[in-house]
């Protein structure tokens, strides 16, 4: 009889056997293990891929929304909002808040949420209110994203603390650190000193935040308009100009106390702080003025 073309197939001994099926057995397991191993990785690269893409679509929301109040940088903005990209935010800000969840979950309310009232607040302006769950203008993904964009300056916050690379973080008024003195955080303990009579013009610049927005030596020009506000270098020459039938000495005043009423061209309303009447006598305000128009002030 002619052997089918499969006859190889016949294994007669019981123990070869049993021994394929072992082998074969070993070997389903193996490339079972090996699948499994890659398939971790492969995930672990996907979660990478959408946690840089989740943080690159972050960066755009946060260019277009939050960088007028926090800086491009996150750095802060003297007087307009806080520092996020601070290594006080990430090592002691949830401590002194007393909030027990993450700092992802943090960042993620706080936006979502906003800071509605500014009750206790030092700050002017209020957090906004971002997400649609409470009336704002991000869907759930956007508020995700620009959190993560936000966490993701960790790495980069936790070198602050040296001479060139300080810690920009303010003190919030009504809620002083405990980290009194903890390394690269000497001027975060530094709480706000309580004022004592009329300060000095110069020091007022600097104390009320004026320095952070206003060159005081550079001339404005079209070309360099200052890191948020317009140059003084000749505020004196150009003071008297601005409104019409406003003398220089009137209009430097209202432009401190009423910042809004005049808005100079290619500036935005509302950024400079709209309080500095209640946080300055009415002394302190004109020596600043006097100071401001004099030609021969420190440059
Ligand atoms: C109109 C100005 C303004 C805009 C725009 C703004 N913020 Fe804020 N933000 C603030 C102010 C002011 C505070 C501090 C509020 C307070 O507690 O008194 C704050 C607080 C925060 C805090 C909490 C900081 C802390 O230390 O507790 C986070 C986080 C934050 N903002 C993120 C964002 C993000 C992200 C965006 C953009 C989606 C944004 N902010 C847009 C003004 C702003
Ligand atoms: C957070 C940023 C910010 C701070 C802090 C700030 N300013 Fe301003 N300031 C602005 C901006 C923006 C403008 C331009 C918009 C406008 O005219 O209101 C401006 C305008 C002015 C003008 C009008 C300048 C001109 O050329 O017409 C004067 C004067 C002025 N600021 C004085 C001060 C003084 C004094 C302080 C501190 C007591 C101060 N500012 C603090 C942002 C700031």
């Amino acid at each position: 009889m002619k052997k089918p073309w499969y006859n190889f197939l016949y294994v007669r001994s019981a123990l070869a056997k049993i021994l394929l099926g072992i082998v074969s057995v070993v070997v389903t397991i193996a490339v079972l293990l090996f699948l499994g191993v890659i398939e971790e990785q492969r995930m672990e690269a996907q979660t990478a891929n959408w946690d840089g893409r989740a943080i690159e679509k972050g960066a755009d929301i946060y260019a277009n929304n939050c960088a007028n109040c926090h800086g491009l940088d996150g750095k802060g903005l003297p007087g307009v909002a806080p520092a996020l990209n601070s290594k006080y935010f990430f090592t002691q800000r949830l401590t002194d808040v007393s909030w027990t969840g993450s700092l992802h979950d943090y960042v993620a309310l706080t936006v979502a949420a906003g800071r509605p009232s500014n009750v206790n607040s030092q700050w002017a302006q209020r957090m906004p209110t971002w997400s649609h769950r409470y009336g704002g203008p991000f869907r759930d993904d956007q508020v995700d994203n620009v959190t993560a964009f936000v966490v993701n300056w960790e790495a980069d916050a936790l070198q602050q603390g040296t001479a060139e690379n300080p810690d920009p973080w303010q003190p919030f008024v009504n809620a002083p650190t405990r980290a009194a003195g903890a390394d690269g955080m000497a001027a975060v303990a530094e709480a706000m000193p309580e004022p004592t009579g009329p300060l000095p013009p110069e020091q007022l610049f600097v104390s009320m935040g004026c320095s952070g927005c206003h060159n005081l030596d550079v001339p404005q020009d079209a070309n360099n308009r200052g890191p948020v506000g317009p140059n003084m270098g000749n505020l004196p020459e150009v003071a008297g100009t601005r409104v019409p039938g406003e003398d220089a000495t009137t209009y430097v005043h209202n432009s401190i106390v009423n910042p809004n009423v005049y808005v100079n061209e290619g500036y935005m309303a509302g950024i400079m702080p709209q309080n500095f009447a209640e946080r300055m006598s009415e002394e302190e305000i004109d020596s600043l003025v006097a100071w401001l128009l004099d030609p021969n002030r420190q440059r």
